[in-house]
């Protein structure tokens, strides 16, 4: 199994009170947004850097600023919208796609209901955002509709996964790297990951 697990205390402090079932949406919604910043913080730690001539106001120097082309993140809905403000907060010159993705409840299996992505998606950094990584059928069909349409180097960035959705991604993307905040015990027979925090979207969004 290839994942990195984000130990840091104050992931670790906030997402126990995510999976609170008493947990009110306003604080779920508050802490969602608090997590997707530490774990943007450390998603990005690798990234290329190079000097740039600037003037403090004493001298010249060559400071270090960001390489390249802005990165994108790429929001699998609608949960994973949960996750952009907290990582824009980081980056806010980002681009930002979507990919539309639900569950069908009996077949488990994903079904697209919108794509949109910067043109110039291969020339970036996807960062594919979503809470949660279950059988991990969304995350696959995501990240392959985006190496459909050009992307070459992706992350995905979740909050909970269960170890079936970990092997199952690691197995069709063995090149896209797993970020998330813990993997939990199994997936019950509807698919939900246990002990896990229940269904993300309608957490964020009270739906239910
Ligand atoms: C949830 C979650 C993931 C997916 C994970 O979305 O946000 O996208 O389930 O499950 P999987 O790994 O088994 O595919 P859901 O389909 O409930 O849609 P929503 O984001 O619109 O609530
Ligand atoms: N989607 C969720 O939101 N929660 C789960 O436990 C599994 C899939």
């Amino acid at each position: 199994m290839h994942v990195t697990i984000v130990d840091h205390p104050l992931i670790q402090h906030k997402l126990t009170l995510m999976r609170r079932k008493s947990t009110p949406t306003s604080a779920f919604r508050q802490l969602v947004n608090e997590i997707a910043m530490l774990l943007g913080y450390e998603v990005t730690r690798d990234l290329s850097l190079t000097n740039r001539t600037i003037e403090t106001p004493l001298e010249e120097m060559e400071s270090p600023v960001l390489a390249g082309k802005k990165l994108c993140f790429v929001s699998i809905l609608r949960a994973g919208n949960g996750l952009l403000d907290g990582m824009l907060s980081l980056m806010p010159s980002a681009r930002v796609g979507h990919v539309g993705l639900y569950r069908d409840p009996t077949t488990l299996t994903a079904v697209e209901y919108y794509y949109k992505v910067p043109q110039d998606i291969g020339d970036r950094l996807a960062i594919v955002v979503d809470p949660m990584l279950a059988t991990a059928n969304s995350a696959i069909a995501a990240v392959d509709r985006l190496k459909q349409g050009g992307a070459t180097k992706m992350k995905f960035v979740c909050l909970l996964a269960a170890p079936e959705g970990v092997r199952a991604f690691n197995t069709a993307h063995p090149d896209v790297p797993i970020f998330t905040a813990a993997v939990d015990r199994e997936l019950n027979d509807h698919g939900y990951i246990l002990p896990g925090l229940g269904d993300a979207g309608d957490r964020i969004y009270g739906t239910k």
